[in-house]
């Protein structure tokens, strides 16, 4: 009887391993189902290369002061950054005064510690980058942290902010029913966003949007790729300290690995076997 069960639930096992098989198989074979054109003309991230890549990674400051100019110059007119405020600039090497008249130039509306009401003056060190209005199409997301939010990282915005092109004649013939972006439907053509179509204007459309402050030219590319790391550091900011701490355990794990095994060897020596 036992030996019934067991073979039943043995059949039970590989029939679901069978069928799960089978589905994945389809699905790799089919590249999901049915065709459409943001499965066929969506492409997945271009390679980026920054310094905080990888587990030794760390931060390069010039390029994150560089990349903060991109946001505020450029960015910052549609994207809020709440998480962050004025005086974790420090981390990019800012001084202290720097840092005070960087706030200073934002207006943030914020309780009067006399009247209790509400009331616009300058910023202070302490205060978070203010809420950003925006009224186009669309709804600009927080770009706090938009580097963890999206599959791809930063890789990922280097690509979608250089990425605009035309749409290919090809996406236009294979698929009648695609929205073809128009200044009417203030839709852009964009193959590394999701659905092909992005409301954001490109951004970075033309070279010197900024002026860097250490020489660097201002290509649009070497803009986008300032501005994603940037906000590699917005949405981690500790991940220097994170990267220490990981060594400095993995050096503690070996450390007692190694004083078990001597323990071991230790309390077993009298033993025979
Ligand atoms: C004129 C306004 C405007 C400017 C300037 C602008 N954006 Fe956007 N951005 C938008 C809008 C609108 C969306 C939402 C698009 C949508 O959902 O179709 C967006 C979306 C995004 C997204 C999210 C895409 C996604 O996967 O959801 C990222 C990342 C982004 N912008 C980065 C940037 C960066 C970096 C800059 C500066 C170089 C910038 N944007 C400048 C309007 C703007």
């Amino acid at each position: 009887m036992i030996r019934i069960l067991s073979i039943l639930a043995g059949i039970f096992f590989i029939l679901g391993l069978v069928w799960s098989m089978t589905i994945d198989t389809i699905a790799f074979a089919t590249d999901g189902w049915p065709a459409s054109a943001e499965k066929e003309f969506h492409e997945h991230p271009k390679a980026l290369s920054l310094s905080s890549d990888g587990p030794f990674g760390k931060f390069d400051k010039a390029q994150l002061q560089r990349g903060y100019a991109v946001y505020s110059n450029v960015c910052a007119q549609c994207h809020s950054l709440k998480l962050v405020a004025y005086r974790d600039l420090a981390a990019l090497g800012y001084t202290p005064n720097a840092i005070k008249a960087i706030a200073a130039k934002a207006t943030i509306n914020a309780k009067d510690p006399l009247s209790g009401e509400m009331k616009d003056r300058p910023g202070m060190p302490s205060d978070h980058f203010p809420p950003v209005v925006y009224g186009g199409k669309g709804v600009p997301p927080d770009l706090s942290l938009i580097t963890k939010a999206r599959h791809g990282g930063a890789p990922y915005v280097y690509s979608l902010i250089t990425g605009y092109a035309p749409i290919p004649a090809a996406l236009v013939a294979k698929y009648k029913d695609f929205t073809v972006p128009s200044e009417a439907n203030g839709l852009h053509y964009n193959p590394y966003f999701a659905n092909l179509n992005i409301a954001m204007p490109p951004p970075l459309a033309s070279d010197d949007l900024v002026t860097y402050s250490d020489g660097t030219k201002a290509t649009k590319d070497q803009m986008a790729q300032d501005v994603s790391a940037f906000l590699v550091w917005t949405a981690e900011p500790k991940l220097e300290a994170r990267h220490q701490t990981g060594f400095m355990w993995i050096g503690l794990m070996l450390f007692v690995t190694v004083l078990s095994f001597m323990a071991y060897r230790n309390i077993w020596s009298g033993t025979k076997h």
